[in-house]
Parts: C-alpha cells; structure tokens; sequence
C-alpha cells in the first residue's frame, strides 16, 4: 500500500510489533466501540493476537482491508481504526467502518482516516462504491461520513442510516 498520510493521521496495517494485540484488545472493550461496531465475542489480548496475526491473509484475499489509524510519524500511537469489507466482490462495492479511542475523538481524525481509505479505495484499488451504516442516535459516525464525501442514501428501520460515495464514472 502507499502511504497513506494526512496533516493529522497515518494509515498503516495492523502489526505484531507496536503492541497491536493490546491496543485492538482495549479497543474492543469501549463502550463506545461495542455498542456501535461489531466486536468478538472473545475481546481477550490473545483473541485480538490471533485476529491480528490473521490480518495480512484477509488484506491479501483482498476481501477486507483494517488500518490502524495513527499520529502522523509516530506508527505505535495509535488513534483508531479504519476499514472495509468488501461486501459485493463482482460489483466492487465494500462497506466501511471506523472507530477511535475516546481521547482521539473530536479533533477531526475520524473525517481524515476515513477520507485517506476512500481516496486510496477509489482510485487505486478500483472500488466502484462504498457505503457506511450509521446510527442516527449516533450523530458523529454520520457526520463523518458526510465530512468524508459520502451522501445519505436513505434511512432502514431502527434508525439505520445509509451513506454512500461513488467512484466517479469514467
Ligand atoms: C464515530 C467516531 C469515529 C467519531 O469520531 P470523531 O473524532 O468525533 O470524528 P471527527 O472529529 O472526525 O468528526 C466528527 C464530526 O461529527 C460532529 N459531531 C460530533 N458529535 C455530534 C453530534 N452529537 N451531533 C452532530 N454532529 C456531531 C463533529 O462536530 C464533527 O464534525 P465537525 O468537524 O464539522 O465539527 C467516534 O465517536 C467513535 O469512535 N465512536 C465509537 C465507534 C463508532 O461509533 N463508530 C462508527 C460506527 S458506524
């Protein structure tokens, strides 16, 4: 991958090094995160060693892609994460997903991480469109989505709301 690098976040792949097992594993026990992303059952520092000793296959599959999103120049200061799943393979359409520590949030990382991924996705990795699922009772992870180019869709039950960014035609 290119780096992947803005003013306030750097894009790079879950590591055995940088002490990735314990951060993902702290990750998946914010409140936060669990109630609005999906998370293992098994949110143990082992169950996350595994989950990202088996990263590199599901990138090379080119099924999913999950990048640690971190200070600029500092790779084992990690902010959150960034991803997607590519959900319709024929089609090229993949679903993103993103969330950050609470003392990363609200200085804009979020839009940055998800803007670098959707840059990167569109233009280099040929993917014709991506979506988010947000929740309206959780404004923040819409308006990043909104911030990062993509257009509400429509609403689905139980207040889902549906962003979507095209490649451009042509
Ligand atoms: C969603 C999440 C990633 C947002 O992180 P963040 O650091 O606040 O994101 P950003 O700072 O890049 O942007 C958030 C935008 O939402 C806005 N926002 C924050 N709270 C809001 C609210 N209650 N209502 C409306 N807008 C809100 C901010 O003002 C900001 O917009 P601005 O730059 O125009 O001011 C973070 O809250 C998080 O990790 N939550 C838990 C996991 C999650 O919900 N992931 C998304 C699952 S779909």
């Amino acid at each position: 991958m290119p780096p992947l690098r803005g003013p306030n976040v750097a894009l790079r792949p879950w590591s055995t090094d940088f002490g990735d097992a314990v951060t993902l594993s702290r990750a998946w026990n914010d409140p936060d995160v669990v109630r609005w992303t999906t998370v293992p059952d098994d949110r143990s520092v082992e169950a996350a060693r595994r989950w990202v000793g088996a990263e590199g296959a599901r990138r090379d599959d080119g099924l999913a892609v999950d990048l640690v999103a971190t200070e600029p120049g500092e790779p084992d200061r990690v902010h959150g994460e960034v991803g997607f799943v590519l959900v319709k393979p024929d089609r090229r359409w993949a679903e993103v997903g993103y969330w950050l520590f609470p003392e990363a949030r609200g200085a804009g990382r979020a839009t940055e991480a998800l803007r670098l991924l959707t840059e990167w996705a569109i233009h280099d990795l040929a993917i014709r469109r991506l979506f988010a699922r947000t929740n309206a009772a959780n404004p923040a992870a819409g308006a990043v989505a909104r911030l990062a180019g993509y257009d509400l869709a429509g609403a689905l039950d139980g207040g889902v709301e549906v962003w979507v960014r095209d490649r451009p035609a042509g």
